[in-house]
């Protein structure tokens, strides 16, 4: 086992799609360039794991540390995992997946046996299993390739990067309410128990607004992509995965100019994201709201401010 070694994965937006990409329609989503980073060190002893990042008292994460040292034929042992993470936890930008695929990437390079990117979505997906249960895929696929990218799960799940044809001025908002992703996916499924017809036609209705803007983006129509952005948190507002925290932040936005603007994530009140034109001055609305901003530098392009 070759140590030190590191390794360093990034978070997450979805663009569009969340929630009917559970029910098998496409996604879009952006590996953000905030991310966090693995550094394993010689120690004595059962390996461990430091964090300021997971809460005390989590064991998942040393989980995901044995059963990647596992994929990766390594003993848990002799090593102490320090990690730290530029991406608030919680908050729906996927730290818990850039955790699996940061440690996944370190060990692989200690083992002396670097990954190519099928098995990091594979072993990605798998070890965020740990933290979610049976999440679509779309954070390991964020982490593991970094940039934008279409998605639709599966066995194996459909990865189509995407090169956007413009910089895409986008800001996260965090209202800092606390939110389940696991909640909102479960309340939602009840709902469709009830009435398949009516969800089913809906999440159709998020796959087409998801196509239209993936085309939007891939030829730089910032003013398509934020229709789009604007149609499907219609239609997420519908479905019932929508809060009234999220509505504020998304009403900021417009006023603020944004092109488009929608919740971003499980929803339930966590972070919305909006695109440009003006990035600071919807920063600015955002937090006079009550929300964090941050600029969300979307990996593998150039960006720009706008
Ligand atoms: O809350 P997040 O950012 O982990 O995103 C969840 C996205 C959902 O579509 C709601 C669930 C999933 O597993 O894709």
């Amino acid at each position: 086992m070759k140590l030190p070694a590191r390794g360093r994965a990034g978070g997450k937006v979805i663009l569009l799609g969340e929630h009917a990409v559970v029910y098998g329609r496409p996604a879009l989503a952006a590996g953000l360039r905030l991310g966090l980073t693995v550094e394993l060190v010689a120690a004595s002893g059962p390996a461990r794991l430091e964090s300021d990042a997971t809460p005390a008292g989590d064991a998942r994460p040393l989980e995901v540390l044995r059963r990647t040292a596992a994929a990766v034929g390594l003993p848990a042992d002799g090593f102490v995992a320090r990690v730290r993470s530029e991406l608030p936890a919680g908050a729906g930008l996927g730290s818990s997946a850039a955790l699996a695929v940061a440690l996944l990437r370190a060990l692989a390079t200690a083992a002396g046996r670097p990954l190519g990117r099928g098995d990091e979505l594979r072993l990605g997906r798998e070890l965020e299993a740990v933290f979610h249960g049976t999440p679509s895929g779309i954070d390991p696929a964020a982490a593991a390739l970094g940039r934008c990218f279409t998605f639709v799960r599966g066995e194996p799940p459909v990865v189509t990067p995407l090169r956007p044809a413009a910089p895409l001025p986008l800001v996260i908002g965090l209202s800092g309410r606390p939110r389940s992703t696991g909640t909102a996916v479960l309340a939602l499924r009840a709902r469709w128990e009830a009435d398949r017809a009516r969800h089913e036609a809906l999440f159709d209705r998020i796959g087409t607004v998801v196509e239209a803007g993936a085309r939007a983006l891939a030829a730089g129509d910032l003013a398509a992509l934020g229709r789009a952005m604007d149609e499907n948190q219609a239609l997420l507002a519908e479905a019932g995965v929508s809060a009234p925290e999220v509505e504020r932040l998304v009403a900021a936005a417009r006023r603020a100019g944004a092109a488009g603007a929608k919740l971003t994530g499980g929803g339930a009140g966590g972070a919305v994201i909006a695109l440009g034109p003006d990035p600071a001055r919807i920063a600015a609305a955002l937090e006079a709201a009550g929300a964090r901003a941050l600029r969300a530098e979307i990996g593998g392009m150039v960006e720009e401010a706008a």
